[in-house]
């Protein structure tokens, strides 16, 4: 079959900048589909904290030219670098107005005042740059509201343009609740023309929404669960965008992110303080050990232990686990929190950690390597979301045998299986209502397994180490969508 010219546009990737699990997707997606023989290539800005001499980028020479409506053309420099371990270019869009900042997104939790040009500023970018390459594309694959334009470009500007003659667009969303939804003047910059600020176009309450025209305009689009892609098409779920999001539903798969196991893995996992596997577990005993001291809880092997890693935001059920904290630390069980957000968390769950020192511990902040001990040494993790299209950390959890308390919902449903005490089969526990009581009592069901049922805890812990979820099963999906997209942008029946 013939392979594929595929243009990844992201606002973040990993390792070069994170702030959630879209980067881990964007930073190894490609490589995967490079190994299935794809040309396959990721644009991003060039933020101020991705380090040019470190990641050994060059620079293209000449400039790209990049029209903003009624801002006029703006110009970048182009740098090239390569996803670590690979070769797969990333082009990195250097404009000192637009990226030469702290933060991706927000300083301090506050949004910047001119995203809506930034991410416009990247999404026609990303339609300017395979001039500058000589790179046709199949497929133009955008995540999310920041590069939501480019199906919209595609569809509009473009629509005549002979490059783009049989360019398909993906559009992957990754989270309903962020929409870039902006003043309408942002229309000027789009230059699309006003006829498209309507109801069935870009217009929501009365101002500019990107995902919206995203969803409209892509040629197909997914989400990263079979749960979440039924989700959002609920009012509970869909943030106002349900609607639009039924319309395209004939067009709409959800496919489940994948794990990269040479970094989640117990076995080889540089961070942590033994490494273990199924077989032989005593070496997370130790870092179970070892997790309680970085903490500065007590040493004990007798307790079980809950750990979480999450940005502190209400999509994470943090607001839950707060109301049901107070409850859930009358238990003999230890609690560690890592995670940044909101500021009243930082403050709440530091209060309850001087009231409990000897149960419960936070710290503030983003640490790579303790998120990895965390996923080591706990015993069981906590991922209450309101909602989660996918989440990362459940799938981790499994592979270092720490079994997953979430809540039904997305992909935490997807790729966790309730314990069932009767067969003993399962890999985690689950609750479905959204309230402090159902959490509490899902822990307290977790703990009492514990302490009494030793002999479904282990069942439990084989169940989960034996699970997998590869990147090579997902990215074999994308090569099936992208198929389907160009089929039907060709006009070929399916
Ligand atoms: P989301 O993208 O909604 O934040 P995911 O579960 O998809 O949720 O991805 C979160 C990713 O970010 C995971 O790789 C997780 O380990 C990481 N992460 C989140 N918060 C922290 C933190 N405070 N420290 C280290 N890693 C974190
Ligand atoms: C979003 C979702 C999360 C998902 C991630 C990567 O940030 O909140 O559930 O895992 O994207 O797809």
């Amino acid at each position: 079959m013939k392979k594929l010219k595929i243009l990844m546009a992201a606002s973040e990737c990993v390792p070069f900048a994170k702030e959630g699990g879209l980067a881990d997707v964007v930073g190894v997606l490609p490589k995967h589909l490079a190994h299935l023989g794809h040309d396959v290539r990721v644009v991003m800005p060039r933020y101020y904290k991705v380090n040019r001499e470190k990641y050994g980028l060059k620079r293209l020479p000449g400039v790209l030219v990049v029209p903003m409506g009624i801002i006029g053309e703006q110009y970048c420099s182009v740098w090239e670098g390569r996803l670590p371990g690979s070769d797969v270019p990333v082009y990195f869009l250097e404009h000192e107005g637009y990226y030469g900042r702290d933060g991706l997104y927000e300083v301090d939790n506050v949004g910047f005042l001119d995203n809506d040009n930034r991410f416009i500023f990247l999404s026609r970018a990303a339609m300017e740059l395979p001039k500058m390459l000589g790179f046709t594309p199949d497929i133009i694959h955008a995540h999310d509201w920041h590069t939501a334009a480019v199906p919209l470009f595609l569809n509009t500007l473009y629509r005549n343009d002979p490059r783009f003659a049989r360019s398909a667009s993906v559009l992957t969303v990754h989270n309903m609740q962020h929409q870039g939804n902006f003043y309408e003047g942002a229309m000027d910059v789009l230059g699309v023309g006003w006829e498209h600020f309507t109801f069935l176009g870009l217009e929501k309450d009365g101002e500019v929404n990107l995902l919206k025209g995203g969803i409209y305009h892509a040629t197909v689009l997914n989400t990263v669960s079979e749960g979440y892609a039924r989700e959002m098409q609920t009012p509970e779920y869909g943030w106002g965008l349900d609607g639009v999001v039924r319309e395209r539903a004939a067009d709409l798969v959800g496919i489940l992110n994948g794990v990269d196991y040479d970094d989640w893995n117990p076995e080889s996992d540089p961070f942590i303080a033994a490494n273990y596997s199924a077989a032989d577990l005593t070496g997370k005993k130790l870092c179970k050990r070892d997790l309680q001291r970085a903490f500065g809880l007590p040493e004990r092997d007798d307790v079980p232990l809950f750990g979480l890693v999450s940005r502190l935001v209400k999509q994470k059920g943090i607001d839950v686990l707060a109301e049901a904290i107070p409850r859930i630390l009358a238990l003999d069980l230890q609690v560690v929190m890592l995670g940044a957000g909101e500021p009243w968390a930082h403050f709440y769950f530091g209060d309850i950690m001087a009231a409990h020192p000897e149960r419960f511990a936070i710290r503030v902040g983003y640490d790579n390597p303790l998120a990895h001990r965390i996923e080591a040494g706990a015993d069981f993790f906590l991922m209450p979301s309101a909602f989660e299209p996918c989440g990362l950390n459940q799938m981790y959890s499994l592979r270092y045998g720490t079994l997953p308390v979430v809540r039904a919902t997305g992909g935490l449903d997807d790729s966790v299986d309730n314990f069932d005490e009767a067969r003993l089969t399962g890999t985690g526990f689950k609750f479905w209502s959204l309230d402090a009581a159902a959490l509490f009592d899902t822990i307290g069901w977790a703990v009492h397994t514990w302490y009494h049922r030793k002999d479904a805890m282990a069942r439990l812990i084989a169940n989960a180490m034996a699970k997998r979820f590869t990147w090579e099963e997902a990215a074999a999906k994308y090569e099936e969508l992208y198929r389907q997209a160009i089929r039907k942008r060709l006009g070929r029946r399916a």
